[in-house]
């Protein structure tokens, strides 16, 4: 076969290759390029009946290079068809996903809110800002020092019996703990104002605390509470009744008053419980408030001086009060939810209600 040939079966091939509308027809131009009756394959053949032998080498390049063309052309265009074949393979088998709503409303869709003890946080925060209080935070994780010995609670101390605390395995056996109150916070507070010269203090700090409780109706093994302390020169007791008073009403309502009791808390002296007007009954007197008309929120007092102590701030220029009441037990008077384990069962049907 003359070289023309080869060269009229290469464009002729190649407008093939173009117009191919399917990788079979590919596959087939291909495979004949390859069989006996091929021009190419002749013209191979014919190759040793050259006796010259840089035309030999000559023609057989040549060869090469018309079948080399024919192949990429129809890898290229394989490629191309083969795109386009998946592409219509997929659109022919994609599923339609559209949904026709047929009612109105077939899921209503319901927004997500903040936890009612989270709300009950926040509230108290913006009392305590309104009062002119700074919001504090402080670490859950404490030293013994911390939690009991700096607030007049040295070890073997018989209060300590209050606070079934949870000890961390970490340095000497139970000196690293889970809070067990917010008190501990007093004594980060009072160090960095010494550290900084920065007294007075007036702050409020809310957090998780933790105790080896079993969870009752009033009561859960981690729970949170609201701190409060404040230093200054020529601080009362009346100072401390008249802070809770106001805070009282402004949390619960102008018809929740508050009481003081005497108590005992060795971090403070003298030492009160505050109490507040039964919400269930309103001060009537019922199943909750055991017929008091009064329950009991939290404890306070006048900052005993072996605090000051315990920080290096002379007692005889400067006095505090400070409080501590439960957040989740704000929550519960505040909106009569009879048992607290409701708050951390996490169902909505109890949550969405706040
Ligand atoms: N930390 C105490 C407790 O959890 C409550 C308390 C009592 C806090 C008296 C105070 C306070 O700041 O003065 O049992």
């Amino acid at each position: 076969m003359s070289e023309l040939d080869l060269e009229g079966y290469l464009t002729e091939s190649l407008a093939a290759v173009a117009s191919a509308e399917r990788v079979a027809e590919l596959d087939a131009i291909e495979s004949q390029s390859k069989a006996k009756n091929s021009p190419l394959i002749a013209a191979r053949r014919a190759l040793g009946s050259i006796s010259d032998e840089t035309q030999r080498k000559e023609r057989g390049r040549d060869i090469q290079h018309i079948s080399d063309a024919l192949l990429s052309a129809i890898s290229l265009r394989r490629e191309a068809l083969a795109a386009n074949e998946r592409e219509a393979w997929l659109l022919e088998d994609a599923l339609d996903l559209t949904e026709v709503v047929t009612s109105k409303v077939v899921f209503p869709s319901t927004r997500g809110h903040a936890h009612v003890v989270a709300q009950t946080r926040a509230s108290l925060e913006e009392v305590f800002v309104s009062m002119g209080f700074s919001i504090e935070e402080g670490p859950e994780v404490e030293t013994d020092w911390y939690n009991f010995e700096a607030l007049n609670l040295p070890p073997g101390h018989p209060a300590r019996d209050m606070y079934d605390t949870m000890y961390l395995d970490l340095g000497n056996a139970e000196t690293v703990l889970m809070r067990t109150h917010t008190s501990p916070m007093q004594i980060h507070l009072l160090e960095a104002a010494v550290a900084k010269n920065a007294l007075p203090i007036h702050a409020a700090i809310p957090g998780r605390c933790y105790r080896l409780d079993t969870p009752d109706a009033r009561h859960l093994p981690v729970f949170h509470q609201v701190e409060g302390l404040v230093v200054d020169k020529g601080i009362t007791f009346g100072d401390l009744a008249g802070v809770i008073e106001t805070f009282t009403a402004a949390y619960f309502g102008p018809d929740i008053h508050s009481r003081l009791r005497p108590a005992y808390f060795p971090f403070t002296e003298p030492s009160a419980e505050f109490e507040i007007t039964c919400t269930i009954c309103r001060g009537e007197g019922c199943r909750t408030c055991s017929k008091t008309g009064w329950i009991e929120l939290g404890g306070c007092g006048m900052i005993d001086p072996a605090v000051f102590d315990a920080v290096g701030i002379d007692s005889a220029e400067w006095s505090g009060f400070a409080f501590g009441f439960g957040i989740d037990r704000c929550a519960q008077m505040r909106h009569s939810i009879a048992d607290m384990r409701a708050l951390i069962e996490n169902d909505v049907r109890f949550s969405r209600q706040f």
